[in-house]
């Protein structure tokens, strides 16, 4: 490769790899799987250390040379007291002997004690404890600064926040991962689906995004689990190796990882490393891998050991630390399988997008059988180049929606083409269209079948009105039979209509008029979101609800009224304001009216409160968190997660750190417990 060809890869893997950090640890949505991800990485990391004076020419803005950022708006930031760094990763044993070579020659000894840790496949956190008490929780963030995401870590079941016993240091930093169990994994993107919303692809996207919620309350409606095995600052110190750290941990209540081989010397690594592999699976969490890290705390702060911390020329060890050279990330590779791609099939859905997927040879891969693998949208088929009749590998790495991660282009049939997205609704023929910086293509034609079938799904299902017997199955069966065309339709169904249908089925004809019936006064917040405005999911259609409290009123909102929706920002007035303005939207609404559907709005908030909207920060003095949200609900108002302008009150108490500034900063009034119990009466 010339120089000029590296400034050409290097700058082009640089923007890849970017662009992956901002969709994996900012979005929670990757594209890739890991090991693509590290892959491409190190590819990136090998032409810098190969062509450092090109790779310092483009500059020291690389993804190699800092943590992937997670943090994200609507989160005050703090400083870590000591940065939070990573590691890199290796799917090599023989990288995990030359790390300890390498430890052995700055020490002088083969013989090193050892941890050998699972690598938890979540989100990272760092928690403060001052005198044994929980002040803090942050992300990782850029590594020196982080999001404050309290609030929610508050929120997660089984995390003590009071350590119990002696020793207590004056602060500690104590860090580790946030995840999300399986079965808890697949409870909430069944929810997700039903509302209409794109499932997570695997448990850690799923913390990740759960963790940087701004309500808490649908936080607390998850169950995030948290395991730790991390140390920052600790004032005094009071341990003084990794063993010793684990053990302290568990004194203290609080959770850790089921297990930690404590070994001496490389051949040991190694077979600690096998046997977790061979017992992972039973562990709550996802594991990606095993953390090796030298025991000693002392041997850890050897100057000999020091830290990564590579400049973009890959000579120059930068101020910053990166990962610490005394411990050693090793993944296992995924399970993968070969199969072949018998067609690419176009799914519709509610809102048009089209979504490709590979129709797979049947494949048995980590304890299922894969028919068919997700391939995004166009630019990633594109990108891949997956034809019609490709080998290809398929992943599912803790992932339970496979990934088609490989072409095996040597394996290519000689006549086959590369895929053309179809340019028009596979369904209804007309020509697709693609918003403005959007990557996903959709039918926009409303009144194209495949929408819907798939609104008035949506409209029926649990997530809408909820109509008793008017699943999947009988939405496409009354489309069949021509008995409905719109969701007004719905309300206009009778008993004789249904009879032809069923052999003897009066019964259940009956049954489902009167489950239509009964629904005709659903609570105007299933209504609104069972209509599918973009953006709009339950929580945004219980405020639009309770401020408007009539379609009617809902439907001549203006922006500015909308703004002023708690939790709305110019994306969700935006899209709720063009919903409303498309006249086949507006029919909807008056077909609706006309087939007597009635919805009912919330009760009235009366009560001391009404309307007010509240945010709690600190530690109050005689009520938790939890009493003062049912007192401020009881009495007609809300608890919201973050401050902002609509924000009424701040109720602040000991400790109050980030809200408290920015309530001072937006002139929010901020009141004490003995202020709110007098408001509240
Ligand atoms: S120790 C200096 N131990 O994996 C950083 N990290 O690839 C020391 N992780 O950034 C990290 N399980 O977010 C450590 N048992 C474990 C871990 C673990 C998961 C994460 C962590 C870290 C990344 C390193």
């Amino acid at each position: 490769m010339t120089p000029a060809e590296a400034q050409q890869r290097i700058a082009e893997l640089r923007a890849e790899v970017a662009r992956h950090d901002e969709l994996y640890y900012r979005r929670a949505k990757p594209e890739v799987t890991d090991f693509d991800y590290d892959q491409l990485k190190e590819q990136l990391a090998a032409l810098e250390r190969q062509f450092p004076d090109v790779a310092g020419a483009l500059g020291v803005d690389t993804p190699t040379a800092r943590v992937g950022d997670d943090r994200t708006e609507g989160f005050a930031r703090v400083k870590h007291r000591q940065a939070m760094t990573t590691l890199d990763n290796t799917y090599d044993e023989a990288e995990l002997r030359e790390f300890h070579a390498r430890l052995a020659k700055a020490l002088g000894s083969e013989d090193l004690a050892y941890t050998v840790e699972p690598k938890i496949d979540g989100v990272a956190v760092s928690l403060t404890y001052e005198r044994g008490v929980l002040t803090r929780a942050v992300t990782r963030g850029d590594g020196e600064e982080g999001d404050d995401v309290t609030v929610n870590v508050r929120t997660i079941h089984g995390l003590p926040t009071k350590l119990a016993g002696a020793p207590l240091p004056e602060v500690i930093e104590i860090r580790g991962e946030i995840f999300l169990r399986e079965e808890e994994f697949r409870r909430i993107n069944q929810l997700q689906e039903e509302a209409g919303e794109a499932p997570y692809a695997n448990p850690r996207n799923l913390a990740a995004g759960t963790l940087k919620q701004l309500d808490p309350k649908l936080v607390g409606s998850r169950r995030l689990e948290i395991v730790l095995y991390g140390l920052g600052v600790c004032e005094p110190a009071v341990v003084d190796s990794q063993t010793g750290y684990h053990t302290q941990l568990k004194a203290w209540g609080l959770p850790v990882v089921e297990r930690i081989w404590s070994v001496r010397g490389v051949d040991a690594i190694c077979a600690a490393v096998q046997e977790l592999d061979q017992v992972r699976r039973s562990f709550a969490y996802g594991t990606d891998g095993a953390v090796v890290k030298l025991d000693s705390f002392d041997q850890q702060r050897h100057p000999k050991i020091g830290f990564r911390g590579m400049g973009a020329d890959g000579k120059a060890e930068a101020a910053r630390k990166l990962s610490p050279r005394w411990a050693c990330a090793f993944k296992f590779a995924p399970d993968r399988a070969e199969t072949r791609v018998r067609d690419i099939t176009i799914q519709v859905g509610r809102t048009g997008a089209m979504t490709p997927v590979a129709e797979l040879e049947p494949v048995f891969l980590a304890g299922t059988t894969v028919k068919r693998a997700t391939l995004h949208n166009a630019d990633e088929i594109a990108r891949k180049d997956v034809r019609i009749g490709d080998a290809v590998l398929v992943e599912k790495a803790g992932e339970i929606i496979p990934a088609v991660v490989a072409v095996l282009v040597e394996k290519r049939p000689g006549d086959s083409v590369p895929y053309a997205f179809p340019r028009h609704c596979p369904v209804c023929a007309t020509v697709a269209v693609r918003g403005e910086g959007e990557v996903v293509w959709r039918c926009p034609n409303p009144h194209c079948p495949e929408k819907v079938r798939r609104r008035v799904e949506h409209f029926a299902s649990k997530a809408g009105v909820d109509i008793e017997g008017l699943g999947e199955e009988m939405v496409a069966l009354l489309l069949e039979k021509g008995l409905i065309k719109t969701i007004p339709d719905i309300f206009r169904v009778k008993v004789e209509d249904l009879l032809p249908l069923k052999k003897s089925g009066e019964v259940w004809a009956g049954n489902l008029v009167a489950g239509i019936d009964a629904r005709r006064t659903a609570d105007l917040w299933r209504v609104i979101n069972g209509l599918g405005i973009p953006q709009v999911g339950a929580a945004a259609a219980k405020d639009l609800a309770r401020t408007f409290r009539s379609l009617d009123a809902l439907a001549v909102a203006t922006e500015a009224e909308l703004l002023r929706v708690d939790g709305f920002g110019e994306k969700t007035a935006a899209a709720v304001l063009a919903w409303f303005s498309e006249s086949t939207n507006r029919q909807l609404l008056q077909d609706l009216r006309a087939a007597g559907m009635s919805p009912t709005p919330p009760i009235a908030a009366s009560g001391a409160l009404a309307g007010k909207i509240f945010v709690i920060t600190g530690t109050l003095p005689t009520l938790s968190r939890e009493e003062a949200t049912a007192k401020i609900e009881a009495a007609g108002g809300k608890a919201s997660g973050s401050v902002s302008k609509k924000t009424h009150y701040v109720l602040a108490g000991e400790e109050a750190g980030s809200k408290l500034e920015k309530a001072r900063t937006l002139g929010v009034p901020v009141i004490d417990e003995a202020e709110f119990l007098r408001m509240v009466g």
